[in-house]
């Protein structure tokens, strides 16, 4: 498993109950001591990918600190980040914009001397933020071929994908060769058990040796006891059942659903407090425990999986909070 620190690096994210995770205490000391203190638990835990963005407020500056103070060195850990969206959200929970997309040569050049600096040596992977067909990035001559060069410097280029096209979008990406080698070799997408159409697409990206990490396994605290969406209560039933049989919580059993995919090399827990850390994390015990009844399980529960349009409508209707 990885850490995702989009909800552990601004005030406002869209995950259910963000607020309370962070107390309401936004104060730059307060929330640099609480993302090291989520840090010291996943290390303590054995996760070793790290997972950042330039548009997640101060989460490279904060990953950067804590490596540093720990004296964690370069070669110990894994260390992504993202180019492609500005923040914009002035630190405020509420903002008109929270970030700003835009897939150009001139943010690519910015943003990469902006995570380097922060990150340095310790930056192993870089990836496009959210790429889409529609965006055009993966038809920017220019763009990719800054990655490549990026990529014959030493670095591994990734992309993560976002909406209901991440299947077509991730096999146009396995289609760009520059320089007679694949320009990408890294893939971060959503798939979690209400939303798994990219399934057969990152098996592909798999055997064909892209590494691929897997964001969202909870859909953003939608499989967790927060959820009391009055039109989530059957299917809420059916998962807090299958959590009873197997004697776990519900967001220990959808992440272990994820990590049993044969294709699934890194799954992001994308916790904000250490206590939900260690309950996400118990997911990699189950996975070993209990592999072909969570196979088996997934084969009954085809239900729960949402039309990508149904999930993908959802997410973008999540309150920033
Ligand atoms: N386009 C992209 O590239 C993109 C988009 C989204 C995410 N990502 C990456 O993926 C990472 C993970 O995504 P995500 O944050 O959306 O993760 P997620 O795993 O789908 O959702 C995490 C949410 O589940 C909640 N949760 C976890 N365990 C819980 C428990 N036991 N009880 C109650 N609530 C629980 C968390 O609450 P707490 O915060 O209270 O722990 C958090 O609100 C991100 O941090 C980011 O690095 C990338």
């Amino acid at each position: 498993m990885g850490l995702g620190l989009a909800a552990l690096g601004r005030p406002g994210y869209i995950n259910l109950g963000h607020a309370g995770d962070l107390a309401r205490d936004y104060d730059v000391a307060a929330m640099t001591a609480h993302a090291h203190a989520v840090l010291d638990a996943a290390w303590r835990a054995g996760i070793r990918y790290f997972d950042a963005a330039r548009s997640y407020g101060r989460a490279e500056e904060f990953l950067s600190g804590w490596l540093r103070a720990r004296r964690i060195a370069p070669g110990q850990v894994a260390v992504g980040s993202k180019w492609g969206y500005t923040y914009t959200a002035g630190w405020q929970v509420s903002a008109e914009r929270h970030e700003i997309k835009d897939h150009s040569l001139p943010v690519l050049r910015r943003q990469i001397d902006e995570s380097r600096a922060l990150l340095g040596d310790y930056l192993g992977l870089y990836q496009i933020h959210s790429a889409t067909l529609d965006s055009g990035v993966l038809d920017n001559e220019e763009v990719l071929a800054e990655l490549a060069r990026l990529r014959d410097g030493g670095l591994v280029i990734g992309l993560s994908l976002s909406g209901p096209n991440q299947a077509d979008t991730l096999r146009r990406a396995l289609a760009i060769d520059i320089g007679g080698a694949p320009l990408f070799r890294s893939v971060q997408a959503t798939w979690n058990v209400l939303a798994q159409e990219a399934g057969p697409a990152l098996a592909e990206a798999h055997n064909r040796g892209m590494g691929v990490i897997v964001k969202e396994a909870l859909a953003n605290g939608r499989l967790t006891d927060r959820n009391d969406d009055p039109a989530f209560t059957e299917r809420r039933r059916l998962l807090s059942a299958a959590a009873a049989e197997t004697g776990v919580g519900l967001d220990t059993l959808a992440l272990a659903a994820v990590l049993v995919q044969p294709w699934a090399d890194v799954v992001l827990s994308g916790a904000a407090r250490a206590e939900h850390l260690a309950s996400n994390v118990a997911a990699v015990a189950l996975a070993d425990r209990r592999r072909a009844w969570l196979h088996d399980w997934l084969r009954r529960s085809r239900a729960l999986a949402e039309p990508a349009e149904v999930y993908w409508r959802t997410r973008a209707a999540l309150a920033w909070n």
